[in-house]
């Protein structure tokens, strides 16, 4: 037997023997690494003649081959074996009741929304979404509010300082009611969803903060008149405040994106400085209060969507879920609503683990 013959017996044993990976690797860098044995041997065919390098230099290759072929093939059965140990010894009961409470809590915006999207789907309305940074042209010109009108500088808009590849003006979308043109270019009508999310006004006291959420109402269909918003509503509101006697007062108003629109109140009473909701507002200790805007679409919305106006009607609404929030669950400053305080949280939170459903009651 040759030396290197003899020198690869003796490493492959070796190297079989290795009782774990860090063995294995010592036996690595003593034969392969930069000063390895193999490696010098290596560099003498450097110095070599070339009938020395022709007779000697396949051994040595050969020598390193086996030598890398049997380190990899040893390394694969030490691994196997590392991991069948921590199989065995490493338990877990997944029959264990969890060993503490829920950390957190569900932040009152979600949970209503949440309810909302419940109510909804229960009458067949599906949840859209649509980006909070748009187009000037969705957020204003095709809902029917063209660069001149009054309604652009109302809305306290955050631009952005560049425009899209079309040469349209970005901007922070300052309602919901783009998502209604996203929907009606995407999709065949019958069209019946809510879109949810958060919109952006330059404006922040009490009662507003520059980032809030509403949540829009689409419904785009044959032969749809204002009896449908008005039977939509109230139930709606009937299955989010969870009581029966909600009057609702629709006033003639207007919006670009409707025509006819109207605002609609809620009747309501004081109590321990405290709105709320239910009675006919014109009755003894009530009053009304305005809740959302509404409409029908406006033939020009319908139209700019490459839809024909003549066959298709619907409605539309747009409603503050902060404000809805606030109703419901008695909280009195919005701003608390963003100011992360963990003493809030726990006290207007949700318990993240029951989601609200109607049959087991919405905010059960
Ligand atoms: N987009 C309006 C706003 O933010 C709210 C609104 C009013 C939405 C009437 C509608 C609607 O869909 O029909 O003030």
């Amino acid at each position: 037997m040759s030396d290197i013959e003899a020198m690869q017996a003796r490493l492959v044993g070796e190297i079989s023997a290795a009782a774990d990976p860090d063995a294995l690797e010592a036996l690595r860098v003593a034969a392969l690494g930069k000063a390895g044995t193999i490696t010098a041997l290596l560099k003498t065919l450097g110095g070599m003649t070339p009938e020395e390098r022709q007779a000697q230099g396949p051994q040595i290759h050969g020598l390193r081959e086996a030598v890398t072929a049997a380190i990899a093939a040893r390394k694969d059965r030490l691994d196997a074996a590392v991991l069948e140990a921590k199989l065995a010894s490493e338990r877990l009961d997944m029959t264990l009741p969890a060993d503490a409470a829920p950390q957190g809590s569900i932040h009152p915006v979600s949970q209503v929304m949440d309810e909302l999207a419940e109510i909804f789907a229960d009458m067949g309305f599906a949840v859209a979404t649509g980006p909070e940074i748009e187009d000037d042209w969705r957020n204003f010109t095709a809902l029917n509010i063209p660069e001149t009108h009054p309604a652009r500088a109302m809305h306290d808009t955050f631009y952005f300082p560049d425009q899209d590849e079309e040469g349209r003006a970005m901007l922070l979308r300052t309602h919901t009611s783009p998502v209604q043109i996203r929907t009606m270019m995407a999709q065949e009508p019958p069209i019946r969803i809510i879109a949810p999310g958060r919109v952006y006004r330059s404006d922040s006291d009490a009662t507003h903060t520059p980032m809030f959420h509403q949540i829009e109402g689409l419904v785009i269909d044959r032969g749809i008149h204002m009896g449908h918003l008005k039977w939509t509503l109230e139930t709606f509101l009937k299955a989010y405040f969870e009581r029966d006697d909600i009057v609702l007062r629709l006033r003639p108003s207007y919006f670009p994106f409707t025509e006819p629109s109207a605002e609609v109140d809620v009747g309501y009473k004081q109590e321990k400085g405290r709105r709320i909701v239910g009675g006919h507002g014109d009755t003894e200790g009530h009053a009304w209060m305005e809740l959302l805007g509404s409409g029908m679409v406006n033939a020009r919305v319908i139209a700019n969507c490459g839809l024909d106006p003549n066959e298709w009607q619907g409605f539309a609404f747009g409603v503050g879920v902060d404000r809805l929030a606030m109703l419901k669950y008695g909280m009195d400053d919005l701003r608390a609503f963003f100011d992360g305080d963990l003493r809030w949280l726990a006290h207007y939170g949700f318990n993240a683990l029951s989601v609200p459903t109607l049959s087991g009651g919405i905010s059960a």
